[in-house]
């Protein structure tokens, strides 16, 4: 993996993470999971997503997260404990399983890589025969704010897309998934729009719209120390938007695909 996007792709805090959950930060593979399956979830972070899988696919199920930062499988571990649950360290791009789930998923992590293609075919050779490769991810291109967002934190944004792409990251990757799935040879491919909206007035706004509060605050350093803005253009883009999201903020839509595929050969 090129350094620079595994850098890039770290996440020192973790609180948005932390408070997914699989029915709904991950609906298509809530459809589809079934009791007794074995599930592989790739880039798993703190595993709050895979242990609503554990709990879906019961005790005669065996749910695996892998991550390649250790401290979320630390994190994971402290937090989760199941016994049909495990998380172990390993990469993406270098799976120590062949042939041996039902569903291997990634949600939201081919958006951090550089060789999308290489990880699907490493997540493709875990699934047995006839099982699912299932991804979700976004098409950062499409995000839409209602009203606009101020023109510090919109300065913000194409600056971050520019960090990602320079480090190989595929910032349109949702788009591309139905494709790298036919390339590697996956059959039965569907998709399933899962964009994340969320309006003003509903329970979950002020958290949703502040994930981009926090990218401004945790992706925005990493942004200044690799010269792609000053700290004072990230501090005034952070606040600028915080406030945005108190006072004007309606609507905010976050394109995300979940492509699936089965492995025939
Ligand atoms: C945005 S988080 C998504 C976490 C979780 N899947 C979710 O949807 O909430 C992306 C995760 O992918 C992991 N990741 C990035 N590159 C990876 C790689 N090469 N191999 C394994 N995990 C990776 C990161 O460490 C991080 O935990």
């Amino acid at each position: 993996m090129n350094n620079l996007a595994k850098k890039r792709a770290e996440l020192p805090k973790t609180t948005i993470i932390d408070n997914r959950k699989l029915s709904t930060s991950h609906q298509r593979l809530a459809e589809i999971l079934q009791e007794g399956m074995a599930v592989l979830d790739v880039g798993c972070g703190t595993g709050a997503i895979t242990r609503g899988i554990a709990e879906t696919v019961g005790e005669k199920g065996k749910v695996i997260g892998i991550d390649n930062n250790e401290d979320m499988i630390r994190k994971a571990n402290e937090k989760h404990s199941l016994p049909n649950l495990s998380f172990e360290v390993a990469d993406i791009y270098a799976l120590p399983f062949d042939s041996e789930f039902d569903i291997v998923t990634s949600a939201r992590v081919l958006q951090w890589l550089e060789n999308p293609t290489r990880a699907l075919s490493s997540m493709k050779n875990t699934v047995k025969l006839n099982g699912k490769v299932l991804v979700l991810d976004y098409n950062h291109k499409k995000i839409i704010w209602k009203p606009k967002i101020p023109k510090e934190m919109e300065a913000f944004y194409s600056s971050f897309l520019k960090w990602r792409e320079d480090a190989g990251m595929v910032n349109t990757i949702a788009d591309h998934l139905a494709y790298l799935f036919e390339k590697i040879g996956l059959d039965n491919i569907a998709i399933y729009p899962q964009h994340e909206l969320v309006q003003k007035g509903e329970k979950t706004f002020e958290s949703q719209i502040n994930i981009w509060s926090e990218v401004a605050e945790i992706k925005g350093k990493q942004m200044v120390e690799d010269g792609y803005l000053t700290e004072e253009e990230r501090v005034i883009a952070e606040k600028k938007y915080r406030s945005w999201t108190q006072n004007k903020g309606e609507y905010l839509s976050m394109y995300l695909l979940a492509v699936e595929g089965v492995r025939r050969n």
